[in-house]
């Protein structure tokens, strides 16, 4: 049912340039990785334009244990309760450990955190689930911009270094042993090239793309996930998939995210009828897990039979929220909204993969040559769920170290030839496909069926839908982006699906109503999918 390739194409006769490594995105985790291999050509690809990123986008801060009072230790006790027991503890210990360096190296760089007012310390913010403030945040609301602006200066010091905005990745390409570089769209020239590689780096973010409702910028498509899975590559804990409960909700306004460290600096949420609700679902209130906050969201919603929830800043201090917040301030603003006096209509969206392409803790994936960091990675870092601000701690940390493995890889494997296959699609000439009609449908059946709230019921219709279309979505050899993007979104809501089908169990951010509780005995542990499971029709 999935095929190798979505294009017909022989490399060898295409446009084509040479790199020792291609690194696909260009977010924390790609930008920290090509650090590492100053003294090669590398090559950084951006699908658009060089800021259209989740890091960049990223408001509250990065999670890391440089507080007197924090200690690495906490930080990993926090991030396993959250991930309810299946984080990977290797991944983890690296994560809290290596990050005190990474960010330590990243403010050498010139990232200036906030301090407090005095001047002589961090302003370490608390969120949801931490045991004590540890956020670190930048230019207020802003902390992702600051960081790729340092990271950007960093790279740009190093000459081999190359950035290729408007390169769509179509097609990953291996001689069946390696991977041996990509196929692209270049948008600037609207023609398809051949980067040929000794590595591949994937950093190209998440999938949220594949949900109706969203944070993620609307390149997230998953194309590396995909591309990965059409090659035989292991995607790992895809029913992991975490909703922010805090996005602005208004018609015909872009989903902007309102920070979850508004709530950490005290802001409260109320329901329709201006009733606090959180005490009724928590002990924490408004810090607890996302996943927690998300689903009483959903639930007060339902009861008071109105479509969000509100954010109530209005016990603080008008000065100090348009100091802190000034990126949200001034966004609800542009909507009529000012944030110091009006309550912010809020609802949870689609936020955050846990789940991704597998590998292990140096980035490497199942095929050779390709590794991978960041969200679109899937090291077990974050298990069922994930701390609040610990993806840009995850971007720095794992995008070195696959960095670092890239480098030994092409230093040991220094062959030179190798043969590439021509790829020929058997498509149906003629078939038509409205893709943008395909990709409402495979959205809203995301949201519907497989979204914050699950149950067996839901999730077997959809995935009898996905085996209907299935059985044509490939059959078209597309020739446009957005067809390329909506197979691919197609293939991430496949396997999520029967991940989420298969897990008879809720954690984390996977909550089943039919099976509201956590099953140690048989799901204390990870799914892992490859394309060989959809080789006959399932379920
Ligand atoms: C936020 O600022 O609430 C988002 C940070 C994150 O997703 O960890």
């Amino acid at each position: 049912m999935i095929p190798n390739y979505l294009v017909s194409i022989d490399p060898v006769h295409i446009p084509s340039e040479k790199v020792d490594c291609l690194i696909i995105g260009g977010g924390i985790a790609g930008l920290r990785a090509a650090v590492e291999l100053a003294g090669l050509r590398v090559l950084i690809t951006c699908k658009n334009y060089l800021y259209d990123s989740g890091t960049y986008n990223a408001q509250g801060g990065v999670a890391v244990a440089l507080n007197p009072k924090d200690s690495p230790q906490s930080h990993f006790n926090d991030t396993i309760a959250v991930g309810c027991g299946i984080n990977d503890p290797a991944a983890v210990n690296i994560l809290v450990n290596d990050g005190v360096e990474r960010v330590k190296e990243l403010i050498q760089w010139g990232c200036k955190f906030d301090r407090n007012p005095n001047g002589d310390e961090y302003d370490f913010t608390q969120e949801a689930a931490h045991s004590l403030p540890r956020i670190l945040h930048a230019r207020g609301d802003a902390t992702g911009k600051e960081i790729v602006d340092a990271l950007l200066v960093k790279v740009s010091s190093i000459p081999e270094i190359q950035i290729q905005t408007g390169f769509f990745l179509i097609d990953l390409v291996s001689d069946g042993e390696c991977i041996r570089g990509g196929i692209f769209y270049d948008s600037s020239h609207s023609n398809i090239v051949f980067i040929q590689a000794r590595v591949v780096i994937a950093a190209s973010g998440g999938f949220g793309q594949v949900f109706q409702e969203t944070t993620n910028p609307s390149s997230i498509t998953g194309d590396l996930q995909a591309a990965a899975f059409r090659k035989g590559v292991v995607l790992e804990d895809m029913e992991f998939y975490q909703f922010h409960p805090t996005v602005l909700y208004m018609a015909g306004v872009p989903r902007f995210l309102i920070s979850e460290s508004v709530r950490g600096e005290g802001a409260i949420l109320v329901n329709s009828k201006g009733e606090r609700f959180m005490n009724i679902y928590h002990p924490d209130m408004e810090l607890a897990p996302r996943d927690v906050v998300s689903r009483a969201i959903i639930r007060e919603m339902r009861r008071t039979n109105s479509n969000c929830v509100y954010l109530d800043l209005r016990k603080m201090n008008g000065n100090f929220i348009v100091k802190r917040f000034p990126g949200i301030y001034n966004f609800c603003l542009e909507y009529g909204i000012d944030i110091t006096k009006n309550l912010i209509p809020v609802r949870p969206c689609a936020h955050y993969a846990m789940g991704g392409i597998a590998t292990d803790i140096f980035g490497k994936t199942t095929l050779p040559g390709l590794f991978a960091c960041g969200e679109v990675a899937c090291t077990g870092v974050h298990g069922a769920n994930r701390l609040a601000s610990n993806s840009l701690l995850e971007g720095l940390v794992f995008g070195a170290r696959a960095g670092k493995k890239a480098k030994e890889f092409i230093e040991l494997n220094n062959k030179g030839s190798f043969s590439l296959p021509r790829y020929k699609i058997d498509h149906q000439p003629g078939l038509s496909i409205d893709v943008y009609d395909l990709q409402k449908s495979i959205k809203s059946l995301t949201w519907k069926n497989v979204g914050i709230e699950r149950d067996g019921d839901e999730l077997h219709e959809a995935i009898e839908k996905l085996n209907i279309w299935g059985r044509y979505i490939f059959l078209k050899e597309f020739s446009s982006q957005d067809g390329w993007e909506t197979q691919n979104m197609f293939i991430l809501f496949l396997v999520m699906a029967h991940a989420a089908y298969l897990r008879t169990e809720s954690r984390g951010a996977h909550f089943r109503k039919d099976f509201p509780y956590s099953n140690d005995d048989i799901w204390k542990k990870r799914q892992t999918f490859t394309k060989d499971f959809f080789k006959k029709e399932t379920l």
